[in-house]
């Protein structure tokens, strides 16, 4: 790697810090009592994101299709220090559920504080091979759920001077192979979230919008899905859940875990070449 590279890379990592270490500070006190729907929580990030609510002494809904999983998770979020720990099954591949599950929150905490949009529908980790119909499907999950819930929680957040979290992925920001529809419903997400917060701010809203950039991240969805395929090192869905639920909590429009999905969005528009070189590099892919 040149001498230009090493300096700019370092130089980017020192600006990184150093928003980081000048940002809002986090008060888990804040987060007691506060009354949280988390999706996409029978496991993997959303479930690691329903432990730290749960240790930070917060009412929380949990939701996702498993019945049987939810329900374990909500006892460990009790033992762990929830003040309420409630689940809802559903499916948000389904017209209706999306909006159901926001009235359930709605009527059993008497509010949100929190709307936390994590869930993604099953794809597969592969080449493009022109299946225009399941681009269509993983819109409902992945992207017109997550519109119609935050339409739906948005007058109770406004009371509560609330936040929307959305989860989304680096792919969002930046394209990769083995990934085209998945990386279509997060650039969605962040182009329409993106919107809306303007949106909001100009109507001088109380609600916050963070949109949340991930990179590899450690759950069995993932690990399945590249093994083989990516070596980079995936980074742990605990730590990443922590810096969402931060994120969130001091309302902050934006999060990149872990720090080199920063870099790497920074360097796709100054070094496009070298950022698509870098990306293919890391995929083991022989024609
Ligand atoms: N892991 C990574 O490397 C990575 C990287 C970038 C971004 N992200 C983002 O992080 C978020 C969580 O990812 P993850 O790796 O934690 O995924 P995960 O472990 O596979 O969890 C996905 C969750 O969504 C639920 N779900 C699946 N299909 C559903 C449906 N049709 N309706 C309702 N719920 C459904 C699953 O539960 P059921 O099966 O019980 O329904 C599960 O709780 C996603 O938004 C993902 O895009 C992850």
């Amino acid at each position: 790697m040149g001498m230009f590279i090493k300096i700019l890379i370092a130089s980017i990592c020192v600006a990184y810090l150093a928003v980081k270490w000048t940002g809002p500070t986090f008060d888990p006190e804040s987060l007691k009592g506060s009354r949280v729907l988390v999706t996409g929580a029978s496991s993997g990030i959303g479930e690691q994101m329903a432990y730290h609510y749960a240790r930070f002494g917060a009412q929380i809904v949990i939701t996702a299709r498993r019945e049987k999983v939810l329900q374990q998770v909500t006892e460990k979020c009790l033992s762990l220090g929830a003040q309420k720990a409630l689940y809802v099954p559903a499916d948000m591949s389904n017209e209706s559920d999306p909006e159901k599950v926001v009235d359930f929150a709605l009527e059993k905490l008497g509010g949100l504080d929190y709307l936390v949009l994590n869930h993604i529908g099953a794809t597969r980790f592969a080449m493009w091979d022109g299946d225009v119909d399941h681009v269509k499907w993983l819109m409902k999950p992945n992207f017109f759920s997550y519109i119609q819930m935050a339409w739906r929680a948005l007058p109770s957040l406004e009371q509560s001077k609330g936040s929307m979290i959305i989860v989304s992925s680096m792919a969002g920001k930046l394209s990769n192979p083995f990934t085209a529809p998945y990386t279509a419903t997060k650039s969605a997400l962040n182009g329409f979230f993106g919107s809306l917060s303007h949106e909001l701010a100009m109507k001088e809203s109380n609600v916050s919008v963070s949109i949340c950039s991930l990179g590899l991240i450690d759950t069995d969805t993932a690990m399945n899905a590249v093994r083989g395929i990516i070596t980079t090192p995936a980074y742990p869905a605990s730590e990443a859940a922590l810096n969402i639920i931060i994120t969130g909590a001091t309302r902050q429009l934006e999060l990149y875990y872990p720090w080199y999905t920063y870099v790497m969005t920074l360097t796709k528009d100054w070094f496009p070449s070298l950022t698509n070189h870098l990306i293919r590099n890391a995929m083991n892919y022989n024609p």
